[in-house]
């Protein structure tokens, strides 16, 4: 089906108590597996592209790699950048078809960051597309960020309302806890926050950095309204590792198809079971959505294992 806004999938997350997951894609087996993914469990997903990304691989050849992978499913699939952080990028994102925009601002001083995210949210409602800000921020574990660090980076619950109703913007990225690129899942998420946070805003609040978070620590955050959970480390890593491994076995390969189609199975198997945690599994039933029918939390907890 054509690509979808994340607008209508955030709702129905948010107030479903689900999250839908939010995958960070370079290139075309990356895409693949995650999509294949949601197809099979039946699942919406965004899948995002950074400004990393874009370099990597060019703005219209990602747009095109996604709209054609979306075109091919029967789930819904969301084209998202992933912070954008400038007014610019996200302008030439919405004019390349992009159907979700981030503007990251969160380097900015606080009327910095409104008066950009306001700016961005204005034109890109003008098409009908939503946009994600960041209030806090959520550092980078290759800056080598220590505890304290993390805390005073944090959302301030006390901000929130403000920022929303000043911005528009149509979800919230938080800072509770996680940093980026982490490589192993350590991180607690502090809950009492993201709890605070929601019954301010009442806007879908994304999570970022989540691989370096435990899952129990995810699945309670979607409970309080976490709704869009980005993974981007992890799936890299089972990209390489699928990868390396493949190579290993084979030294002598010079088809590179036989290789990557690893990579592609690894990226696959690791989206599905983030789809299934995140308690998005089935909610796709014809082209809408059901609420997820047993107890959200005891399903996911027993596929933490
Ligand atoms: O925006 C992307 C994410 O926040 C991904 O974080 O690399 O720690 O999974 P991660
Ligand atoms: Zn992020």
């Amino acid at each position: 089906m054509p690509l979808v806004s994340s607008q209508e999938i955030l709702r129905a997350a948010y107030e479903g108590h689900f999250a839908v997951g939010a995958f960070n894609a370079n290139n075309m087996e990356q895409i693949q597996g995650i999509v294949d993914a949601a197809v099979e469990e039946r699942a919406p997903v965004i899948l995002q592209v950074s400004q990393g990304a874009i370099r990597y691989a060019g703005l219209e050849f990602a747009a095109a790699m996604v709209r054609t992978a979306a075109d091919e499913a029967d789930v819904p699939v969301v084209l998202h950048l992933d912070h954008g952080t400038d007014f610019d990028q996200n302008i030439r994102c919405l004019r390349a078809g992009f159907t979700s925009l981030m503007y990251d601002g969160s380097k900015a001083p606080y009327e910095e960051n409104i008066r950009v995210t306001a700016q961005v949210a204005h034109m890109a409602h003008v098409c009908g597309i939503p946009v994600e800000a960041e209030l806090g921020k959520v550092l980078q574990s290759t800056d080598g960020v220590t505890e304290e660090q993390v805390q005073a980076a944090m959302t301030d619950p006390g901000q929130a309302l403000d920022f929303v109703q000043r911005t528009c913007c149509d979800s919230l990225a938080v800072a509770v806890g996680s940093v980026h690129a982490m490589k192993e899942a350590q991180a607690e998420l502090d809950i009492e926050r993201i709890k605070q946070i929601s019954e301010t805003v009442n806007i879908p609040l994304v999570l970022h950095g989540s691989s370096g978070v435990k899952e129990e620590s995810e699945v309670e955050a979607i409970q309080y309204g976490i709704s869009k959970i980005n993974v981007a480390t992890m799936l890299n890593q089972a990209f390489v590792k699928g990868l390396c491994q493949a190579i290993d076995e084979d030294p002598d390969n010079v088809d590179p198809r036989k290789w990557l189609t690893v990579s592609r199975d690894a990226v696959k198997e690791v989206a599905r079971h983030k789809i299934r945690l995140f308690g998005s599994a089935g909610t796709v039933k014809g082209n809408g959505f059901a609420s997820p029918s047993k107890s959200f939390r005891s399903a996911n907890l027993g596929a933490i294992e």
